[in-house]
């Protein structure tokens, strides 16, 4: 399953543009926000009794480091829970003066120094170039068919979030607020800020029965505050890898790869390269694979043969899980009937790195390598186009998929969270 699927592929139809509001910070009164956290050198320092004072309810709060996300306790070094995390992160949105502005006021040149910079952090966390997801979503800023919220900082813009809204469901695409060493609020504090803006936006929009988000960038629990203040239900996910470089993997077990026809339960199965003809009875696996399954309660494009179908078009033509690479694509076939039993989808999220976006065997064919030979097959034709790793994601609670994964070397290298709420 993808990190998100936010349809910016096929967006349904505009959205209807808010009047022009400014919503300031809820801070303290008076004039231009001094930072409580910040020194003039730029290194972050603990707040002041007296600044506590100022918070309401506060008082007992101990430091955390803003970015470190540790905690100073009488002296000793701890990593702060993400609940501690939260707890400084709203208190320190509290005493923000920035402005809030709907999205649609800006063109895609306001945002494009922001999104190299969430590039560049989507690269440094995950090796991921996410610079064509970026691209698109510009494109959408400049249609104005995104719902969200710029923060500006005076008068400089330090944060976005936008979510893809299609008849009764939004999806929460992302949220991101500068690093840089000159803003004058920690990142996570404006994203919480924005968060609340667009999440108390979209609970007020009538008609709205259904909010997804995964906001695979952040660690698991760092924006879980605003999400179950909303009433979301939040779905721990990891993301994880395997090393497949020629040089320092191991052999797999077996070497798979269609150059050699590849056959399955005594030859009653063939698996075959991804072609565009399969779209059809792939949706149809999808969504009997996924009935009743964790993953089509976060994402409902699961739940029906439609919304299989979108979810593939996303894969296969638009870049929010990678380009698409259909040599490491592959189906299982019936070689009786010729019905499509299987399913993995593969692409590129940078270019010496492959991801999974789909994986789904058949229910009654569960249990007997399938998955496994489809994921050896796949990383075989990864590591020969130049791959030296394989990533995936998947929802915590999924020991099936766990297991397989685990078994086959993958190893968990970030979790994060999916979160949902339903009217
Ligand atoms: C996950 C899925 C693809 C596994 O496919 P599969 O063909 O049944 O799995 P395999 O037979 O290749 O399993 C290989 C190994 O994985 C582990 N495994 C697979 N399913 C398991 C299960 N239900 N319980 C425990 N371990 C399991 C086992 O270690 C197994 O080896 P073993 O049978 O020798 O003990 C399949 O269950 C599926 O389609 N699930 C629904 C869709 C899904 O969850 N996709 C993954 C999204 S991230």
């Amino acid at each position: 399953m993808p990190p998100y699927s936010t349809n910016l592929g096929a967006p349904s139809s505009p959205q209807r543009v808010w009047d022009k509001e400014v919503i300031s910070g809820d801070g303290l009164r008076g004039g231009k926000a001094k930072h409580p956290f910040r020194s003039r050198v730029g290194i972050w320092v603990p707040p002041t009794a007296k600044y506590y004072k100022r918070l309401p309810g506060m008082a007992a709060m101990p430091y955390t480091h803003p970015i470190g996300r540790r905690w100073v306790e009488s002296g000793h070094l701890r990593r702060a829970s993400p609940a501690e995390t939260q707890a400084r992160a709203y208190a320190v949105a509290a005493t923000l003066q920035l402005e809030y502005l709907d999205l649609r006021h800006f063109r895609a040149n306001d945002l494009r120094v922001l999104l190299d910079e969430e590039s560049a952090l989507w690269r440094e966390r995950l090796h991921w170039d996410y610079r064509s997801s970026a691209n698109l979503l510009l494109q959408y800023v400049d249609s104005h068919l995104l719902v969200g919220y710029v923060a500006l900082d005076q008068k400089k813009i330090c944060g976005y979030t936008f979510c893809v809204q299609e008849q009764a469901k939004a999806i929460i695409g992302g949220v991101f607020a500068t690093r840089a060493a000159h803003a004058s609020a920690p990142a996570t504090a404006v994203e919480a800020k924005l968060l609340d803006h667009l999440l108390e936006t979209l609970l007020h929009t009538p008609g709205l029965e259904r909010i997804e988000s995964q906001l695979l960038l952040y660690p698991h629990g760092t924006h879980r505050a605003a999400f179950e203040k909303a009433g979301f239900r939040l779905f721990p996910r990891l993301f994880m890898e395997l090393d497949i470089d020629a040089d320092t993997a191991p052999e797999p077990a077996r070497n798979h790869d269609w150059d050699h026809e590849i056959s399955l339960l005594g030859g009653a199965l063939q698996i075959r390269r991804w072609q565009e003809t399969d779209f059809e009875a792939a949706t149809r696996t999808i969504a009997a694979a996924y009935a009743d399954h964790i993953d089509s309660a976060i994402n409902d494009q699961y739940c029906s043969i439609a919304g299989a179908n979108r979810f593939l078009h996303n894969i296969v033509r638009f870049p929010g899980c990678g380009q698409f690479e259909i040599d490491a694509s592959c189906v299982v076939l019936d070689t009786q009937s010729g019905s499509l039993q299987a399913v993995l989808l593969a692409s590129r999220i940078s270019p010496d790195i492959g991801h999974i976006t789909q994986i789904c065997v058949s229910p009654n064919l569960r249990r007997q390598h399938i998955g496994q030979t489809l994921l050896e097959v796949a990383a075989n034709r990864l590591r020969r186009m130049g791959c030296r790793s394989v990533t995936l994601t998947v929802t915590e609670a999924n020991r099936a998929a766990i297991d397989l994964y685990t078994k086959l070397g993958y190893r968990t290298r970030h979790s994060f969270d999916a979160m949902l709420w339903t009217a």
